[in-house]
């Protein structure tokens, strides 16, 4: 949420700077802006809207601006004043002189901005983080140190951020600090580099340091220095990062969300590799570094999430239950971090997220850390700030997701429960070994079964087509496929903004089957199993109500023709698994619809990938 890139060299730096916030748009992209130091003085450049707006003005004044070799950019995601020239960052202070960029939330800005007021501060924008650059400036005043002056502005900051701050008489300097959002210096040959994230400088260098929180560095060309907020100098832990520079490449599809989509066969491949090895042996999962005794005795276990990942964890639940015979709490972490949980060290907390970054699920985790539990992280990011609070890291694999609604890592989440639920599952012996041996036949099958759904989207395509101007959509299903029906009706909301809400079948004739006419599409999720009867029933209820009825299901029965004027079928697969190819249809359908209705499916309205604000 917000991406911030600085940079110090002898390149042009705004080559850099909007290099790396192309790289960093998944954080948003509702405005964006550099500045720059050019001949001297600290010159802003800003935009609304698409970055590409921003690379406009930058190419307009090019000959002006590609002189400076130091800089700062940012790409926002609003949270304090709506998206505008004037609330896009960065920010300045009365005389001009401070520049800064700001990813987080300063829960105190009322009352520091009314402060700075009444020291005579003029504010032009209705940010928070305006506030940080007319601290910053006041205390330079004081001090004439902008190290120092960053340091003792943190000091009255509430909140989480993530800044970088230039000045215009601390020449090649940028000073940069954290508390609660990710920030990574990058080490160069005479030039230096800082980031929200690594995309925005591995193409330059692998030599890079993750800042933790309070931390406060001051980056020249030729120096990388850092001190904790008491002033106490602290030593540089510089990792050699294994990242390749990231391809942003579509390969061909029209959207990165198409690509993503048609990468989940390989997906499910790679995370069962090395851990799946045969259908007698256990799964391998060492990651998993809590004790085989205390698994086996774990009185309970609780799941936080937010988004995608709450739904990939409501399906772990069903897993871990149904395998082990443990109880699964799956909350959003959102609404756990807010009320008395009852957590302890006998409970194993798991965090899932793609980002790692997830501003409320690193809270949730850190509460349950402090109780003593031992803390799992499920995430596609075993860089991020969430990983690091991990006691057993699963790292998904599934390679850097461009589309801000989450498809491959959904399916990598997927995968990675499966896989932990039955390692629990051997570990404590709760699972009978011939329905182990076939659940792994089945895992392997699934690559192969997810690719004949991709040959056959034409039908999905067609299907897309017919429904993309409903105004809402139904999704049901029960089991272990609800969780498919809320993550439906998720993809379609968000990239096409029809209004789809998931529901249990069960619950559709308490309340929502009043919403039925002939305008209202419902969407089955009609899995062969334990509850395939009662949804089929529940269909008929809604037929009866003279909705549109569309099903989801790898049965043949023929009868199905007579109850649905759509049917998009899947390869047979076991009712527990079904969710790991349920899934790909609708991330077809809400695709095609937004691609049809002609909506920015990769960067969908209000949305960023990494939401590292509570
Ligand atoms: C939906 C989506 C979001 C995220 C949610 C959590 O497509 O991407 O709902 O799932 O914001 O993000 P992570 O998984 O990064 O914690």
């Amino acid at each position: 949420m917000c991406g911030i890139v600085g940079y110090v060299g002898s390149k042009t730096a705004v080559d850099i700077l909007i290099e790396g916030l192309t790289s960093l748009e998944y954080r948003g992209y509702d405005s964006s802006g550099v500045a720059l130091n050019i001949e001297g003085k600290v010159q802003l450049f800003k935009a609304q809207g698409k970055l590409q707006n921003l690379r406009n003005i930058v190419q307009n004044n090019y000959d002006e601006i590609s002189k400076s070799t130091i800089g700062i950019g940012h790409i926002r995601w609003a949270t304090h004043g709506v998206p505008s020239v004037e609330n896009a960052h960065p920010h300045t202070c009365n005389c001009g002189k401070v520049a800064i960029v700001h990813n987080g939330i300063i829960e105190n800005f009322k009352e520091l901005k009314a402060k700075l007021e009444a020291n005579g501060c003029t504010f032009r924008s209705q940010t928070d983080t305006e506030t940080i650059a007319h601290l910053v400036a006041t205390k330079y005043g004081e001090t004439k140190d902008l190290t120092e002056a960053v340091r003792l502005a943190t000091q009255e900051i509430e909140g989480a951020y993530a800044i970088a701050v230039i000045h215009q008489d601390v020449k090649n300097t940028i000073v940069a600090t954290r508390r609660n959002a990710p920030l990574v210096v990058g080490f160069g040959e005479d030039e230096n580099f800082v980031a929200s994230d690594i995309p925005a400088l591995i193409k330059y260098t692998k030599k890079a340091m993750y800042l933790d929180d309070n931390q406060i560095v001051t980056i020249t060309p030729n120096s990388v220095k850092l001190i904790d907020i008491d002033n106490n100098p602290k030593e540089l832990k510089i990792e050699t990062l294994p990242w390749e520079p990231v391809a942003l490449s579509k390969m061909g599809y029209k959207h990165f969300m198409l690509k993503e989509i048609h990468e989940q066969p390989d997906i499910v491949r790679n995370v069962l590799a090395g851990k799946l090895r045969t259908m007698d042996a256990p799964i391998e999962l060492n990651e998993v570094t809590l004790n085989k005794e205390k698994l086996k005795n774990l009185s309970r276990i609780q799941i936080v999430a937010c988004g995608t990942s709450l739904h990939a964890a409501m399906v772990g639940k069903y897993l871990i239950e149904d395998f082990c015979g443990i109880p699964v709490d799956v909350e959003p972490s959102s609404e756990y971090i807010y009320r008395k949980t009852i957590t302890n060290e006998n409970t194993l907390v798991i965090g899932v997220s793609q980002s790692g970054e997830t501003a409320d699920t690193i809270t949730a985790v850190r509460q349950a850390k402090k109780k003593g539990s031992h803390i799992l992280i499920v995430t596609n990011r075993p860089d991020s700030t969430m990983a690091r609070e991990a006691d057993s890291l699963i790292p998904v694999n599934a390679g850097i997701e461009v589309s801000v609604a989450a498809t491959k890592s959904y399916m990598a989440q997927l995968i990675s429960f499966y896989l932990l639920a039955i390692y629990m599952a051997e570990v404590k012996g709760s699972m009978p070994k011939d329905e182990v041996s076939k659940l792994k036949h089945e895992l392997i099958l699934l690559p192969q079964k997810i690719d004949n759904i991709l040959t056959a989207k034409g039908d999905i395509q067609k299907c897309a087509r017919k429904f993309a101007n409903s105004k809402d959509f139904i999704f049901i299903a029960r089991g272990v496929n609800y969780a498919t029906a809320l993550e439906g009706a998720l993809k379609l909301k968000e990239i096409s903004y029809i209004n789809a809400t998931g529901y249990t079948a069960g619950e559709l004739k308490h309340g929502p089957i009043a919403m039925l006419d002939e305008s209202m599409p419902v969407l089955s999720v009609l899995m062969k199993g334990k509850v395939y009867d009662k949804i089929l029933s529940n269909a008929e209820e809604a037929k009866a109500r003279n909705a549109r009825m569309i099903a989801l299901t790898n049965s043949e029965d023929f009868k199905l023709d007579e109850l649905f004027e759509n049917i998009i079928r899947v390869p047979d697969v076991m009712e527990i698994l079904s969710p790991a190819l349920a899934i790909v249809p609708l991330q077809l359908l809400a695709y095609y619809i937004a691609e049809f209705l002609g909506k920015d499916v990769d960067q969908p309205r209000n949305l960023a990938k990494s939401v590292t604000v509570e």
